[in-house]
């Protein structure tokens, strides 16, 4: 039991460094759990969401490193083509995300957030966003409830870190079939520390590249 607990510290304390380090060289401020937001402080509905929690970016780097990206130019770490990517954050909160994403070499960095607060620290974070390790210059936060979020065109990274419940993910999910139907390409989903993958797993489009301890990651489509 005071193993567990001077564990459970000493990994506490671990996490705190790590989340020091990545904004005071970011310039950024992305740490701390927050409250459910009051359904007046959203953009669309409240139902079926989460709150914010950052991902730890070692695991967010660990999932990054392991997509399989089509193409063979810019090298990822599997050498896969980053830049024929999109990657979107759907329920990106301070948006921790979207500043590791960045550090890749993809075409472009979105971060979709409902919540009105954690929008505007997202968009002033990405105002005093500065490190010399960044790779993908354009970066967007939108104000949007990912059941209406429009997929953009190109190729898609999709990244979740539980965000919210079976319903809005299936919304999604048929938003972006319907979007796949319209201008098929290929649309990666990786999910971290997945609640329902299940969801993801029940669409017929969607095939299993790899399953960890940390992440599930799902593809669509043709690689290019
Ligand atoms: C667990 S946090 C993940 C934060 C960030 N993606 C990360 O990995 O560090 C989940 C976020 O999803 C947002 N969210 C929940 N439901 C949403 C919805 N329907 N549309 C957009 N964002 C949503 C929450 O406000 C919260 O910021």
């Amino acid at each position: 039991m005071a193993l567990d607990s001077l564990k459970n510290g000493l990994k506490e304390r671990v996490r705190a460094c790590e989340d020091w380090w990545f904004e005071t060289t970011r310039h950024v401020q992305t740490s701390g759990l927050m409250a459910r937001p009051p359904a007046s402080k959203v953009v669309g509905e409240i139902r079926d969401s989460h709150i914010y929690g950052p991902v730890r970016v070692a695991n967010a780097h660990a999932a990054l490193r392991d997509l399989p990206l089509g193409g063979t130019q810019n090298g990822g770490a599997r050498g896969g083509d980053y830049s024929r990517y999109t990657f979107i954050d759907m329920g990106s909160g301070k948006g921790r995300v979207l500043f590791v994403a960045a550090e890749y070499p993809f075409r472009k960095v979105i971060g979709v957030e409902f919540s009105n607060d954690l929008h505007d620290d997202a968009v002033a974070n990405l105002k005093r966003y500065k490190y010399p390790g960044r790779r993908c210059a354009d970066i967007e936060a939108v104000h949007a409830d990912a059941r209406d979020f429009e997929f953009p065109d190109g190729n898609l990274v999709i990244y979740l870190f539980n965000p919210f419940g079976p319903e809005v993910m299936e919304r999604m999910l048929a938003n972006l079939e319907r979007s796949l139907e319209k201008h098929p390409r290929h649309v990666i989903v990786v999910m971290l520390w997945p609640d329902h993958s299940d969801v993801v797993e029940g669409r017929a489009i969607m095939r299993v590249y790899r399953k960890t301890r940390r992440h599930h990651i799902y593809e669509a489509g043709e690689r290019p």
